[in-house]
């Protein structure tokens, strides 16, 4: 079934997220290693970029490289960063083409040096881009960024230009790597898991989760529009009762 058609786009998320989860389980099908999987990934993310700017989403995040996935096999991480850097350069023209700003949220510092420069590169070459923001989320996790937070705002304590009683929701937001976007309407998780890993914790507080079994190899177009249909058809109640929302 085609899903585009009964999207409406009157209602369309502003921001989505991606756990892109699976890569390694779809290589072992095919008998081949891991970054067999990561490498076929690349087309996933190429079409979920692509779709989201034909809709028009102004956010798309996608978790591409967790703090917690520097503990895999060395050669898997050396693997993944060389088709980092790789995959950004060769898609630069198609970001601008398509005009796709990119962004990167994380503990970027800890990239290696190559992988870094090439990210800088990119994010200043589509700068001025305004159609959609793909954001990359690299050497990324929640609880690191929020300590990050945590730290910041005790600095400025210390520094006595923020009072304790001056903290507020906005404060903690302000302090987030993801201080200047809107928080993430739909979650999409690929590969059957039913868990965030560490993502957007504070962010996701009130996102609609959408679960595919689909590996993220094989995850596309029709899969996203597929998500954001059914995310079009939940409620968000927001803590209130239904009758509340219709009057
Ligand atoms: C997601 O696929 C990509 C990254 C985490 C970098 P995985 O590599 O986690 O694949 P599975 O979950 O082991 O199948
Ligand atoms: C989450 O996937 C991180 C990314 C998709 C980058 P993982 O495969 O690392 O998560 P777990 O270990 O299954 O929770
Ligand atoms: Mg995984």
């Amino acid at each position: 079934m085609d899903f585009k058609d009964k999207i409406n786009l009157n209602k369309l998320p502003q921001h989505i997220a991606i756990i892109m989860d699976g890569n390694g389980r779809w290589a072992k099908q095919q008998g081949e290693e891991r970054i067999f999987g990561h490498e076929n990934g690349v087309k996933s993310v190429r079409e979920t970029v692509e779709a989201a700017a034909e809709l028009g989403i102004q956010y798309l995040t996608l978790y591409a490289f967790s703090t917690e996935n520097w503990n895999r096999p060395k050669e898997e991480v050396m693997a993944l960063m060389q088709l980092l850097v790789h995959t950004i350069s060769a898609e630069t023209k198609t970001l601008n083409e398509n005009k796709i700003r990119l962004q990167a949220i994380g503990d970027l510092k800890s990239l290696p040096q190559d992988c870094l420069h090439e990210l800088n590169e990119a994010i200043e070459n589509t700068k001025n881009n305004s159609r959609t923001t793909l954001v990359l989320a690299l050497s990324y996790s929640s609880r690191w960024e929020i300590v990050n937070a945590v730290k910041q705002i005790a600095q400025q304590i210390e520094n006595k230009t923020l009072s304790a009683s001056q903290i507020s929701e906005e404060t903690i937001n302000s302090f987030l790597c993801t201080a200047s976007m809107p928080e993430p309407e739909l979650m999409i998780r690929t590969s059957g898991e039913h868990r965030i890993s560490n993502f957007l914790l504070w962010q996701l507080a009130y996102s609609e989760f959408y679960f595919t079994e689909k590996l993220w190899p094989d995850f596309r177009k029709n899969d996203f529009y597929e998500a954001i249909l059914e995310y079009q058809n939940r409620e968000r109640r927001f803590g209130k009762t239904s009758e509340q929302l219709i009057s």
